[in-house]
């Protein structure tokens, strides 16, 4: 699988912390959007906006074991998954038979250009440094149709810290980077996108969770 430079190891890193986490990962956020309405109504707005545009395929890219992919499908959105983790897509597989689940990296995309109706990255860009940042979102950019809304949520703050384990004491090795929303809509407009929300809440994990929607931008110097 090509992912493009990696100097950090960190791709490597958070693949590996996220195999070994795979199926705790599972366990504890199966049933987590029951407990975030909030979340479920952005979700719900997002799916309605796909529609809006006459349907087509969405991806969810850093989807783990799939339960945002699988709740847009609840939702009539033709939406599939795409994971940096093996173990992670193993999990969506298991968790979710019949739907579709590739491996790969928001870092070099492998879908052609505008084809995708909507994307989602629910989570997955908090370990993404900053400075891959503007990579990943060219390669958002050039999948989306022009119009097309992306969706996203992250962590709010200033700071990265290291997190060496997690979900039930499992050992990781990875980076979580909080990002002020302010940041995160420069870059999405340098990116040539449209910013139409933002949204900062409690998320159910009980850190503040931020919330962006947006859209490719349909004209523009690109
Ligand atoms: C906190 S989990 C969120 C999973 C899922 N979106 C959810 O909300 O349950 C972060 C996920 O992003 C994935 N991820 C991290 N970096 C990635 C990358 N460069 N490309 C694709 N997926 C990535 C991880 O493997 C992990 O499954």
């Amino acid at each position: 699988m090509e992912t493009g430079p990696d100097t950090g190891g960190w791709l490597d890193d958070t693949r590996a912390s996220y195999d070994t986490i795979a199926d705790s990962y599972a366990d504890l956020t199966r049933h987590l959007l029951d407990e975030t309405p909030a979340e479920r109504s952005i979700l719900a707005m997002f799916a309605d906006m796909v529609r809006a545009r006459g349907g087509g395929t969405v991806a969810d890219v850093g989807c783990g074991p799939g339960r945002i992919t699988a709740h847009l499908r609840q939702l009539g959105v033709d939406a599939f998954g795409i994971d940096l983790s093996p173990g992670m897509i193993e999990a969506a597989r298991r968790e979710h038979p019949g739907v579709r689940f590739d491996l790969g990296s928001m870092t070099d995309l492998a879908l052609a250009g505008a084809s995708m109706a909507g994307l989602v990255a629910w989570y997955s860009l908090i370990h993404v440094p900053d400075e891959e940042i503007s990579r990943v979102f060219a390669h958002f950019r050039r999948v989306l149709r022009p119009g097309g809304p992306l969706l996203l949520s992250f962590h709010v703050g200033d700071e990265s810290q290291l997190k060496t384990q997690g979900y039930g004491g499992h050992p990781m090795k990875l980076f979580v980077h909080r990002r002020r929303p302010g940041q995160m809509i420069a870059w999405l407009t340098e990116a040539g996108f449209a910013v139409e929300t933002c949204r900062t809440l409690t998320s159910a994990e009980s850190k503040l969770g931020g919330i962006i929607l947006a859209r490719r931008q349909v004209t523009g110097w690109f």
